[in-house]
């Protein structure tokens, strides 16, 4: 028996870092997808292979400290971090005993903002929770238990990854709380990507887990100005509520001002570095409504995604303008699909 799991990948439109101190956010599905495929094997524990994700992959025994990377083995070691932690949830919480392959394929790049992360623990844990028998349909469960596994591995996480990895279409974070909203129109978007990992022999090192250290640093800049810091939340708080609107009455030029001032509140709590910085600007001058980075943001000199919002008949141009800077530049959809669990 061969259990496939896949999930979308995912875009916060408004609302990351203040969602995780109490404040709204707002995230969507995108057409790129992540899937695992658990099947049986001769052995005990697990045999995992990492494959197709952008920049890295490698093939090891759980159990063992031995793996064959295909880029470099500590790095993806940390990377594997949330499928690891999956693993041991499901044998601590509903007693699965291995004897099983996981076989992980991505389109979703690593560490670069767009849910690798969840994604990953999402699959994961649907994929084992039907292969072993356990699987009753509850969606709501599987979220709320990879959000734990989330919250182990990356210290604070709000729900808002987990949701969109597991229901799709849009979800709205509000008091903590997860809000599926159905009514909201499918629109493009533009990302970039921006890597600054050469990928080649000795700076493999270069690749590493991010979330937790930017939410760390979010952390430490809202300690020291705390009432500075919640003013900016709140501002934040309200361009989510006003975000939903727009977006409902498919108001695209005031979605697009919307998301340049939710940029401008990211770049005050220190999350995005030059790069990024001048792909949102050179995005803002070239065709885009508007633009902002998405997710965590990045370190400097690290991964990390814009979203812009292309202008009726725009697209080419800012697809073009954004890709010289050297970002990988891809046209996508919201609203796309979540989990879909299949038997072969
Ligand atoms: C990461 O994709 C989004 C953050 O807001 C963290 C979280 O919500 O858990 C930075």
């Amino acid at each position: 028996m061969k259990i496939i799991a896949s999930v979308p990948a995912k875009a916060i439109l408004f609302g990351e870092h203040f969602v995780v101190y109490g404040k709204r956010a707002l995230a969507t599905a995108l057409n790129l997808r992540l899937s695992v495929e658990v099947s049986g094997r001769a052995g005990e524990g697990y045999h995992l292979i990492v494959e197709d994700i952008p920049l890295f992959g490698l093939d090891m025994e759980l159990t063992s400290e031995y793996a064959q990377p295909f880029i470099n083995y500590d790095e993806a070691a940390r990377a594997i971090a949330y499928i690891r932690s999956a693993v041991q949830y499901m044998e601590r919480e509903y007693g699965i005993d291995g004897g099983v392959e996981l076989r992980v394929s991505s389109e979703i790049p690593l560490s670069a903002g767009l849910g690798s992360s969840a994604a990953t623990t999402v699959a994961t844990i649907a994929a084992l929770k039907r292969y072993f028998g356990l699987w009753n349909g509850d969606l709501d469960e599987l979220r709320r238990d990879a959000h734990k596994i989330e919250k182990a591995v990356q210290g604070n996480a709000s729900p808002t990854d987990t949701a969109i990895s597991t229901y799709g279409g849009y979800v709205l974070i509000e008091g903590g709380g997860v809000k599926r909203l159905r009514d909201l129109p499918e629109i493009e978007l533009v990302t970039g990507t921006i890597c600054t990992i050469p990928v080649g022999a000795g700076h493999e090192s270069e690749l590493r887990l991010k979330t937790r250290e930017l939410v760390e640093r979010v952390k430490t800049r809202k300690e020291a100005f705390s009432s500075v810091f919640e003013h900016i939340a709140s501002a934040a708080d309200e361009l989510t509520g006003e975000a939903v609107v727009a977006l409902r009455r498919h108001d695209l030029t005031r979605l697009g001002s919307l998301m340049n001032i939710n940029h401008g509140l990211l770049d005050s709590i220190g999350v995005v570095p030059r790069r990024l910085s001048e792909l949102v600007k050179l995005a803002q001058e070239s065709g885009a409504l508007g633009a902002k980075v998405t997710g965590a943001g990045a370190l400097p000199d690290g991964t990390g995604t814009v979203i812009a919002l292309p202008a009726a008949g725009h697209s080419d141009e800012l697809r073009i303008a954004m890709g010289l800077t050297g970002a990988i530049v891809r046209d996508l959809r919201t609203n796309a699909m979540g989990l879909v669990v299949e038997e072969e």
